[in-house]
């Protein structure tokens, strides 16, 4: 079995869901407490083992290419200043040489098209795919788990978590299967199912791992919910060639691409830090005990 040493990120989104402030700042870059989103997700994948960091971005995304890169004048400026730690701290953050690939999307096709742009770069290998939307909190990490199970099972790896069934038809949602590892077998799948068809309140969560038989699939996929190539609609085509499992995460996922997310993932983040709890935690209780009911 050939282990998982790429992943890709789809970091060509244009924000909509977060205008204005994603006018000139691309998504994945706004801050939760101090890091910028798209680094809690490359973190996740570097916990995971992953070796080489693929995105693929658009225009107006440069500034992801400039956080992953080394800055030298900033660098020299902190050793000068003996500010050992803030740049320790960032040299421990930035990929090696050679770790990380860019290339973009040119027309906003929709994920399963953002995905097969990265065909080349992944070759023919499994791979992660982790939506830079979706920041996750846990002990372990999310992909972390899924590698363990993926290192069992083989196969396809897709996380799931449950959601308000009234929630469902703004997701992907899997059928669940017989149990296997720490996981079950994926029965079926569904893009944004109308509501009440869902097979189950299962949702996927924005991360998996696949394997590249998927994308010869995408390259003939024709579109699919909201008139974009979906990468769902490819997957279920791959299950009557490969078994796909699931992973049901239990940690909390903070969907950071819309306004609630991610002042939620702040908050959560921010509480999870020992230097900023006990202040914080004050802070929103008499934020609470005085807050205006909503709406005035
Ligand atoms: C995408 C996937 C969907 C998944 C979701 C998670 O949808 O297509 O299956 O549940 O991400 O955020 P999108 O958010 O791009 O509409």
């Amino acid at each position: 079995m050939k282990r998982v040493r790429k992943a890709v990120f789809p970091v060509a989104g244009l924000g909509t869901r977060f205008l204005p402030a994603t006018k000139a700042v691309p998504k994945e870059m706004l801050t939760v407490v101090d890091r910028p989103v798209i680094q809690y997700v490359v973190d996740e994948a570097k916990e995971a083992g992953i070796e080489h960091f693929i995105f693929v971005t658009g225009r107006n995304k440069t500034v992801i290419e400039d956080h992953f890169d080394v800055q030298f004048e900033l660098y020299n400026t902190l050793a000068q200043r003996g500010k050992d730690d803030q740049l320790e701290k960032l040299q421990r953050l930035q990929p090696t040489p050679g770790q990380t690939s860019y290339t973009r999307q040119q027309v906003p096709l929709g994920l399963g098209h953002a995905v097969w742009c990265a065909r080349d770069l992944v070759g023919n290998e499994p791979f992660a795919l982790l939506l830079p939307d979706m920041i996750m909190q846990s002990e372990k990490g999310c992909m972390k788990d899924m590698v363990e199970l993926y290192e069992n099972t083989g196969g396809n790896v897709v996380a799931v978590q449950e959601c308000d069934p009234a929630e469902a038809h703004k997701y992907g949602i899997v059928g669940k299967g017989e149990p296997i590892h720490n996981g079950f077998r994926i029965t079926e799948m569904v893009e944004k199912p109308k509501p009440g068809t869902a097979p189950s309140n299962l949702y996927i969560n924005g991360r998996y791992i696949l394997q590249p038989e998927i994308f010869g699939i995408l390259e003939q996929q024709e579109r699919g919910a909201g008139n974009e190539i979906q990468l769902t609609d490819a997957m279920l085509k791959l299950t009557e060639e490969q078994p796909f499992y699931g992973y049901h995460f239990h940690g909390q996922t903070f969907d950071c691409g819309s306004p609630e997310g991610f002042v939620e993932a702040n908050v959560a983040f921010a509480l999870w830090r020992p230097d900023m709890h006990a202040k914080l935690a004050g802070t929103i209780e008499s934020l609470l005990r005085e807050a205006r009911p909503a709406g005035r």
